[in-house]
């Protein structure tokens, strides 16, 4: 998906050794379909080459407020008014001072100052040991940077290239890529909080063995990622799955659906969307082996007796909340035929303002889909698309629907 494409990012490099990562930063960022501007420090030359950055993004590299290539001799005005954005990754400590006292002596500082506030974004990956992370100094600054407007990314946690662990490592080049592409999507869930169910349940036999399904849960976490760019916060319970937890959302891994239930009603209570993609388990058996069901030689098979398992999403639609419209519930629904005859009567018996069907063997484990969203007023189809490119627009049908956003009759 060319997320970027038609924007124009200007990437400050300064001095450090996650450098090297903003090699590969630059490259997703071109792959996704932006222009890219490489804007370097002089140290930020010291650790990586502006040869490579030039290659890796098809445009020379600027180094000095002196670079004459500028009919008018500005490059921090020029390159500052082309931009969608600013992203400075790797931020060493010491620029991020030097950002905070309003420094300008050298190009990408003095870019820095000159943009224009309102318009152009100005996204910060520091990087650094995690004593100079961790001082009150760069914590302060931080906070400075922050309330001047500018948006720090975080940092990630392990093994640093001084041979120590611990806070100040730069975000990797694909989570930078996605706090970017988030910069630039609508925020259409601005102030809600939404809590998303996702991927299958696994309900116990014994402490071996148990029962699940195919559900890969990569709706539910594009889901979940869609929300969080369209600016809501984001709660995801997720059943047992081999998914990154998209940036910036919440997570709480359980296995049950009594599990799953127990960690919904929790966060629903403060939440205002509920979006249930989670395959749960429809029954559970009835009672859970505590060892290992073992075979006895007799050739005999167990007998498994099973009992239904809570309806999570029928259980928050008869909520209070949910009843009087502060919670609004979206259900899904994975059928192998009759999609809208069945995805219209599910909606009727679990209660809910919106339910989105899809044909189940065609979905799971996916990249793609494409689903149908039923309401009281009919039925509408997203064509097949990339799950997050529909989660972007679910997210968008469902912020229409949401009280302060229904036009008024
Ligand atoms: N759901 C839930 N808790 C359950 C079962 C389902 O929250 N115990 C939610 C799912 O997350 C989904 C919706 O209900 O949003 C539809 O689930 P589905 O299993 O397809 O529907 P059922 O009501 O179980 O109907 P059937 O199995 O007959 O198709």
């Amino acid at each position: 998906m060319q997320d970027l494409a038609g924007k124009h990012i200007v990437l400050g490099l300064t001095g450090g050794v996650a450098c090297y990562k903003s090699a590969e930063l630059c490259r997703l960022l071109v792959k996704a379909g932006a222009q890219v501007q490489v804007v370097m420090t002089e140290a930020a030359a010291q650790f990586i080459t502006p040869v490579t950055m030039q290659a890796l993004s098809g445009r020379p590299v600027y180094l000095s407020q002196w670079d004459a290539r500028e009919p008018n001799n500005m490059p921090h005005i020029n390159l500052s008014r082309e931009a969608d954005a600013i992203v400075l990754a790797p931020a060493s400590a010491d620029f991020i001072a030097r950002l905070v006292q309003g420094r300008s002596d050298e190009l990408l500082s003095l870019m820095c100052l000159a943009r224009p506030i309102d318009r152009v974004p100005l996204l910060v990956a520091p990087a650094m040991n995690r004593e100079m992370w961790a001082h009150p100094a760069t914590q302060r600054n931080l906070r400075q940077l922050d309330a001047d407007g500018a948006r720090v990314l975080g940092v990630g946690t392990g093994w640093q290239a001084c041979g120590e662990t611990g806070d100040g490592r730069m975000l990797e080049p694909a989570q930078l890529l996605e706090e970017i592409v988030a910069q630039f999507q609508p925020k259409v869930l601005a102030g809600q909080h939404v809590v998303v169910t996702a991927g299958p349940t696994f309900e116990a036999l014994d402490p071996i063995r148990g029962i699940t399904n195919h559900s890969s849960g990569k709706m539910g976490f594009a889901i979940a990622r869609a929300a969080r760019e369209a600016g809501a916060q984001v709660t995801l319970i997720a059943g047992p799955v081999h998914l990154e937890t998209p940036r910036g959302v919440q997570r709480t891994d359980v296995l049950s659906a009594e599990k799953m239930l127990a960690a919904v009603v929790d966060a629903a209570q403060a939440a205002t969307v509920f979006i249930a993609t989670a395959a749960v388990a429809d029954w559970r058996p009835a009672e859970q082996a505590s060892q290992k069901i073992k075979k006895n030689g007799d050739g005999q098979t167990p007998v498994l007796h099973f009992v239904e398992n809570p309806d999570i999403l029928a259980q928050v639609a008869r909520s209070e909340r949910a009843r009087q419209g502060t919670l609004f519930c979206v259900g899904f629904a994975a059928e192998s035929e009759n999609l809208v005859e069945h995805a219209r009567a599910k909606r009727e018996r679990k209660g809910i303002p919106l339910l989105v069907g899809n044909i189940g063997p065609l979905t799971f484990g996916q990249d793609d889909n494409s689903l149908l969203l039923v309401d009281a007023q009919g039925v509408r189809e997203l064509p097949r698309a990339p799950k997050l490119q529909l989660a972007r627009e679910l997210v968008a049908e469902i912020a229409a629907r949401l009280p302060r956003n229904r036009p008024t009759p």
